[in-house]
């Protein structure tokens, strides 16, 4: 898979997948993933890329001119363009799974008040939210996209099952709790069940604690688990 980021701020969201899982995933050659500067396709002289929104208010907008030249120039054929926003549809582990299957993203990141809609009509392909709250740009929501897409890559990850177990495989459930020795930690005991050996009792325990733990924290989810 290949992966260009399109973003005023390239080091702000190439910096988290520079490490780790994420960089040996690119280091293998599973991915490889460039930072663009939107500003080396302005054609002003002081290299600007916004402007005051039409009709007033507050904040800038990014222009039209440096986004299409820069879009038009990085997409290809089998490219899907995706805008991070806070206006996009909230991104979700299906979602994710779906985009780990393409071969191209090119993902565009939104600054100040955002992007000038007629880019959004005739160039993105998906406006992605990572949630219901407003980064400082969308550098940030890339590089989460990026890393929740690229660890499910395969060859990624060196246990291939910990992708199928954990939270959000059954997309209405949260994971039980899990523990490692030592057994008694300042006096609290890791469940008797789990080291029972008993493997299907272990089973019921989960599922059960799942369900439990689901309801507690996401009551929007349990409803469907
Ligand atoms: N840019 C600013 N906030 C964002 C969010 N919540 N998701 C995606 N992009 C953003």
């Amino acid at each position: 898979m290949k992966i260009d980021i399109l973003t005023l701020f390239p080091e702000i969201a190439l910096a988290p997948l520079g490490d780790s899982i994420i960089r040996r995933a690119q280091d293998a050659g599973i991915v490889e993933v460039c930072g663009h500067n939107l500003r080396d396709w302005s054609e002003d002289k002081h290299r600007r890329v916004d402007d005051s929104p039409c009709g007033g208010g507050p904040g800038m907008v990014l222009q039209p001119g440096p986004l299409h030249a820069a879009i038009t120039a990085l997409k290809k054929e089998n490219t899907r363009v995706i805008l991070m926003t806070p206006q996009g549809a909230p991104l979700k582990q299906a979602r994710v799974r779906e985009l780990s299957g393409e071969n191209h993203l090119l993902i565009v990141c939104g600054h100040y008040e955002g992007v000038d809609h007629r880019i959004v009509e005739r160039l993105i392909h998906e406006e992605i939210s990572i949630g219901d709250y407003v980064l400082t740009n969308g550098a940030i929501a890339a590089a989460v996209l990026c890393d929740a897409v690229i660890r499910l890559l395969p060859g990624a990850l060196g246990d291939s099952q910990s992708a199928v177990e954990e939270s959000f495989s059954d997309p209405n459930l949260l994971e039980a709790p899990c523990y490692t020795r030592p057994i008694d930690f300042m006096g609290m005991k890791v469940p008797d069940v789990l080291l029972s050996g008993n493997h299907a009792k272990i089973e019921v325990w989960r599922r059960e604690k799942a369900l439990e733990r689901t309801r507690q924290i996401r009551p929007d989810l349990s409803e469907n688990a």
